[in-house]
């Protein structure tokens, strides 16, 4: 892995001249996270100080790593820009496709059947690009970075919400869209809002029945799921020295939970010991000679009311295990407290199924922990109530389990090991009898418990808490057991009670693996083509959108006049249009048929203007399409918040609508609009929505002198003749106007390749 030590190298050689000229800039001490923040802006060296939770801001992420249902387009979309390899280290990773069903080798056997064709494209797009495959097997995306690239005081990218888990090594690792991803690969900056700072002190140490989730659980209780939006979660006080760094991952991956940014924690000698057992010396020795930049300033930690936005304090040593659930991951019950929450709450007692793993808690450690509670089962003679599942996060932690005799402890409990991937995690999950909807209790060590997305049963009630703690629940199969309270009784009648859960941070003998799965990239991808086969209907290659003529465009069609609220889910609904995320026809499919059209409040109900008859919107779209008519869709206010899904803007793009104009726009779709080559305006003034008429034909009159800070004029003319000309405002600069221009953001960066 030279190209990843020489660009860490790279990445800390800068590191101090930025840091000290942002400590001179912002003229206080700083934090972790605002050192990561100006080593690595766009501008290189910071000139200004910014402006937390106002300003949007360039940065120059390190790495890119993408998974298998979002690299499908991102990797369509990056094959546009006209690049010979990824401007910067990047990585796919096969996890999301792969149902939990059967058991590892008969699943993984079925799902590289099943995705073949998704799984082989990926393969050979990053073989030609330069970038890093981790084929089906290998493992969970996060697991994988946290083993193999994640590194303190770095940046990076990743097209999954829980790509934060990285901040457990240190680094600011943010959940991004597919479209964020192509620009980083493509050579691009990449813009964030700068984020608010919480910080969280931790003073104790963690022992017994306590562990790492905790920390993030009882966080999650006190926060809320909304809490940390927009922020930055820093932890530091000798509560986080004490523990060890895949802990750290856990409680960072969980920040998502909180919708924060991301969270981090400081370099130590967790994070030195963890680099160090993966292989990693020379990432160690080059930290080490940073060690400074890579935490947070001592005045920072001495007084963090002065230098966070807000400052939380826990003490590791007073915490209790949490049960969190269910469906929401904040609501949090100290397990003494869950006899008296259950029954209060009617939440099923018996517990059907622990499921362990995921990206979240695959450690050795979590891994040693959980099998220190069922070898103590299988010693005492007592038989486990519940069914037991295990994803292991990689292949290198399946194989260096297996080899210390944990697979074969778990098998003795009757345990499924299910494939190093996301698996129910994801809903990729079989369960028998889920389709009967019964009301039922599962508990996991995942992130996620909304409803349905382990198995789809909107009745199953899950609870998220840690793999020593699901394996004494299942063992018991209730989930008002208390391990710290309550004995089991064995075989024979016999009360047993646990003892504490106890296991290695890091194996004993090092981490082993025989095949890690990773496919490394040609040296020269040139000659490699890319074959997708037309008749696929998961995979399409995209032409390039075309550029505009640079003509007014006259005689533009009405699509839809969407009412009320809009969303990404409302233009581009997820559930089984999932499955064609790689195909941009097919996927179109679902344009905007959520979305209420407001002169029948009806959805996916709208009169085409050809025929004027009513349609489906998709359907309207193609025929103006067909027709060579451009089309234009009218939204209120929020147009297109939700998640960053790239989708939402190509969708409207490739069946003609040329212009999406609102009250407001939530920026992120905004910016996705521009990307792909679109007008997205805003009314000057709101009361003009009021105009627009079913039945209009709309003239963009001045576009030609389409500039920034300049509003539009746009024509409605109206069925009976009549005629509004409306002002509308845009947000366009210099290079965006460009994109519009040239037909996309990818087209203007292949002509200029
Ligand atoms: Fe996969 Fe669940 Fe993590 S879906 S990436 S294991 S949050």
């Amino acid at each position: 892995m030279a190209f990843d030590i020489d660009m860490i190298k790279k990445v800390y050689d800068n590191m101090t001249s930025r840091v000290d000229a942002a400590r001179e800039i912002v003229g206080r001490p700083l934090t972790l996270s605002e050192k990561i923040l100006y080593s690595h802006l766009w501008e290189k060296t910071p000139s200004q100080m910014y402006k937390r939770g106002v300003d949007y801001v360039d940065f120059a992420p390190d790495r890119v790593a993408c998974q298998d249902a979002t690299a499908q387009m991102a990797l369509l979309q990056f094959m546009h820009a006209g690049k010979k390899t990824v401007a910067v280290p990047t990585t796919v990773h096969c996890d999301h496709l792969i149902l939990a069903k059967n058991g590892a080798e008969k699943d993984l056997a079925f799902a590289k059947t099943q995705s073949s064709e998704v799984f082989d494209f990926l393969s050979s797009v990053s073989n030609k690009y330069g970038i890093g495959f981790w084929k089906p097997g290998s493992g969970i995306i996060h697991q994988i970075v946290l083993e193999n690239y994640a590194f303190p005081g770095g940046m990076m990218i990743g097209t999954d919400s829980h790509t934060v888990n990285a901040g457990g090594l240190g680094m600011l690792a943010i959940g991004v869209g597919g479209a964020d991803a192509v620009d980083v690969m493509s050579g691009m900056s990449w813009e964030l809002k700068f984020p608010k700072l919480i910080g969280v002190k931790l003073t104790g140490k963690l022992s017994g029945w306590t562990a790492p989730k905790d920390v993030i659980l009882k966080v999650a209780d006190i926060l809320t799921v909304k809490g940390g939006t927009g922020a930055i979660v820093e932890y530091f006080g000798e509560g986080a020295t004490n523990m060890s760094c895949t802990g750290k991952g856990t409680i960072c991956n969980m920040g998502a939970e909180i919708g924060a940014t991301t969270s981090t924690f400081g370099y130590d000698d967790s994070m030195r010991r963890y680099l160090t057992a993966t292989g990693r010396q020379d990432v160690v020795d080059a930290a080490d000679k940073v060690a400074d930049y890579l935490t947070g300033d001592a005045e920072v930690y001495a007084n963090p009311g002065q230098y966070f936005d807000q400052v939380i304090e826990i003490n590791l040593s007073e915490l209790e295990p949490h049960i969190n659930g269910p469906f929401t991951p904040d609501r949090g019950t100290p397990v003494s407290k869950m006899k008296e929450e259950a029954a209060a709450n009617g939440w099923p007692i018996k517990v059907e199924w622990g499921l362990i793993g995921s990206c979240t808690n695959s450690s050795y450690e979590d891994m040693a922990r959980a099998v220190s509670i069922v070898n103590q089962a299988v010693e005492h003679g007592i038989t486990p109530k519940a069914e037991f599942g295990v994803n292991p996060g990689s292949e290198q932690i399946r194989y260096t389990i297996e080899r210390d005799g944990m697979i074969a402890a778990f098998e003795k409990l009757g345990t499924k090991v299910f494939t190093n991937a996301c698996g129910p995690c994801i809903g990729q999950w079989d369960r028998e009898g889920a389709d009967k909807q019964e009301k039922n209790t599962i508990v996991h060590s995942f992130n996620r418990n909304f409803s349905k997305r382990a198995d789809g049963n909107p009745n199953t009630h899950a609870f998220v808490t840690s793999p020593e703690m699901v394996a004494a629940l299942a063992i018991s199969g209730r989930l008002d057991f208390n391990p710290l309270t309550d004995a089991l009784l064995n075989d024979k009648g016999e009360e047993i009670m646990l003892k504490a859960p106890f296991g290695d941070e890091l194996p004993k003998r090092g981490f082993d693996v025989k095949d890690n799965g990773f496919q490394a990239p040609a040296e020269d991808g040139s000659g490699i083509v890319i074959a997708v086969s037309e008749t696929s209907d998961r995979l399409q290659l995209l032409a390039p959108f075309q550029a505009w003529n640079g003509k007014n465009i006259i005689g533009a069609k009405l699509l839809i006049k969407a009412f009320g609220k809009c969303t990404t889910d409302h233009i581009s609904m997820a559930g089984p249009w999932l499955r064609f995320r790689g195909h941009l026809d097919n996927i179109s499919n679902n344009m905007l048929i959520g979305a209420v059209n407001a002169f029948n409040q009806k959805t996916n109900s709208v009169k085409n203007l050809l025929t004027g008859e009513y349609d489906t919107v998709p359907a309207v779209a193609r025929a103006y399409k067909a027709a060579g008519i451009a089309s234009v869709v009218v939204g209120d206010h929020n147009y297109g918040e939700g998640s960053s899904r790239e989708h939402a803007a190509m969708e409207p793009r490739f069946l003609g609508v040329i212009a999406v104009l609102v009250k407001s726009f939530a920026r992120i779709h905004e910016t996705n609009l521009k990307k792909q080559g679109m007008l997205g305006l805003t009314f000057a003034n709101e009361a003009d929505y009021d105009k627009i008429q079913e039945d209009d034909v709309i003239n963009f009159i001045d576009l030609v002198n389409f500039a920034p800070a300049k509003p539009l004029s746009i024509e409605f003319v109206h069925a009976d003749g009549s005629k509004d000309v409306i002002l509308a405002n845009h947000t366009y600069n210099a290079s965006q106007i460009g994109w519009f221009v040239a037909g996309s953001a990818l087209n203007l960066i292949a002509a200029e390749a």
